[in-house]
């Protein structure tokens, strides 16, 4: 049995709402960009969206909307598609990344409080965002981070993200935008309120193993008239509203997306909530095969918070500690060579080269580290069989058994 990573799940009308954009002259800066903006704000629960060539592009964005640049940091997670922390280098600013909960495999408020309190006050002064990761879906504390944004501080250890007062603006909140980089979990929520809506700005991204696709595409949702309207400008090559072909207020970029994305968006987007169905049904059936081995230990389930409602992303195994990168590296060969496609994921951001050169290195962040080493992503997409499911499961029990 050939099983593919990840197969994106596409339905005749879907096609169809493609051909008719094509049909016609209308291929870009057309009227299906603003439909599928409005659509995704209304689903995300924000007043506003920015469509955009692709997730990368919304957080460049929203680096250059809220003025992060040369000498600004951000903390942010090592976990992570590497493009959470590439946005910042774009810019000339820079990551102090903090490491995850081991359970969640997603920073914390107070993991955060606590690193940013640690740095001496220069270095304090300087950071103006968290970035933070909904990873693999699974929504991270959005409410904990609005509050270590917006509560007053009370001295280290009695962090804001422990306190359920409304803040009234304190110490870290003159300088602290938190963004919520939840490429990954369109449609998860947390406390009833939609991944992306919280903090300054959102990010989802359409690549096509993502909950809905555009084949390349992302968006930008924020409840900041202001930085959605910096942001259109920058993805239009700084061009204002209104403003003419040749008028460029600003130095801008093409983050456009096209109407032929936007349009394939808007189908996907008509059937989320059977789309949402089908992602949790496959991860239920794999959670059903899988709990017999987590029950002996071998393997641990990534856990989500109370009040949070996951749309998985992948599904994704992690050896339990006893095991090590050797093993892993050999579940995964022995998967591949029985036709099931699989990744590790992910690789620790703060271990790849551009990072390593700022500074970073093995032994910062050992929980990211420890996780990396023994994560398995399996075979997870919309229409995946539960015969499939079993077959993935009984090869991987059988790798246990043959060696361990
Ligand atoms: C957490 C996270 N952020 C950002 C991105 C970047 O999105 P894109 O590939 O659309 O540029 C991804 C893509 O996989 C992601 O997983």
């Amino acid at each position: 049995m050939q099983i593919p990573l990840s197969n994106p799940d596409l339905t005749d009308l879907e096609r169809e709402a493609v051909l008719d954009v094509l049909k016609t002259p209308n291929l870009s800066l057309g009227p299906k960009i603003p439909e599928f903006e409005n659509k995704i704000a209304a689903f995300a629960g924000t007043k506003f969206a920015v469509a955009m060539s692709g997730g990368t592009a919304v957080l460049h964005t929203i680096i250059k909307a809220l003025d992060i640049g040369e000498g600004d940091y951000a903390l942010t997670t090592p976990f992570s598609f590497i493009a959470t922390s590439n946005c910042l280098l774009f810019e000339k600013a820079k990551p102090l990344f903090v490491d995850i909960d081991e359970d969640t495999y997603n920073i914390t408020p107070q993991a955060v409080e606590k690193a940013y309190w640690a740095l001496p006050q220069k270095k304090r002064e300087k950071v103006k965002a968290v970035i933070y990761v909904d990873v693999f879906g699974v929504p991270a504390d959005g409410p904990g981070f609005e509050r270590t944004a917006s509560a007053p501080y009370e001295g280290p250890g009695k962090g804001a993200a422990d306190s359920t007062a409304k803040g009234t603006g304190g110490q870290i909140s003159d300088r602290l935008h938190i963004i919520d980089d939840s490429a990954e979990a369109l449609g998860s929520s947390i406390n009833q309120r939609r991944c992306g809506s919280f903090g300054a700005a959102g990010v989802f991204a359409f690549y096509p193993n993502k909950q809905i696709t555009t084949g390349e595409g992302g968006v930008l949702v924020t409840n900041e008239k202001s930085i959605a309207r910096t942001a259109r400008s920058l993805r239009n090559q700084g061009r204002d509203e209104g403003a003419g072909w040749l008028q460029h207020a600003r130095l801008g970029y093409n983050y456009r997306m096209s109407d032929i994305n936007a349009a394939l968006g808007i189908a996907q987007l008509e059937r989320i909530e059977e789309i949402i169905k089908k992602r949790r049904k496959v991860k239920e059936m794999y959670d059903g095969y899988f709990s017999k081995i987590f029950d002996k230990g071998l393997l641990i389930p990534q856990k989500t918070p109370t009040a949070s409602f996951v749309v998985p992303f992948v599904y994704v195994l992690r050896l339990a500690d006893r095991f090590g990168r050797v093993d892993r590296d050999r579940l995964l060969d022995y998967l591949r060579s029985e036709g099931i496609q699989c990744s590790n994921y992910f690789t620790p951001i703060h271990l790849q080269p551009p990072y390593e050169e700022l500074g970073w290195k093995r032994g910062d962040m050992p929980i990211t580290e420890k996780i990396s080493e023994r994560t398995v992503a399996l075979p997870f997409y919309n229409n995946l069989k539960e015969e499939q499911i079993e077959y993935v499961f009984q090869k991987t029990a059988a790798f246990f058994k043959q060696k361990f």
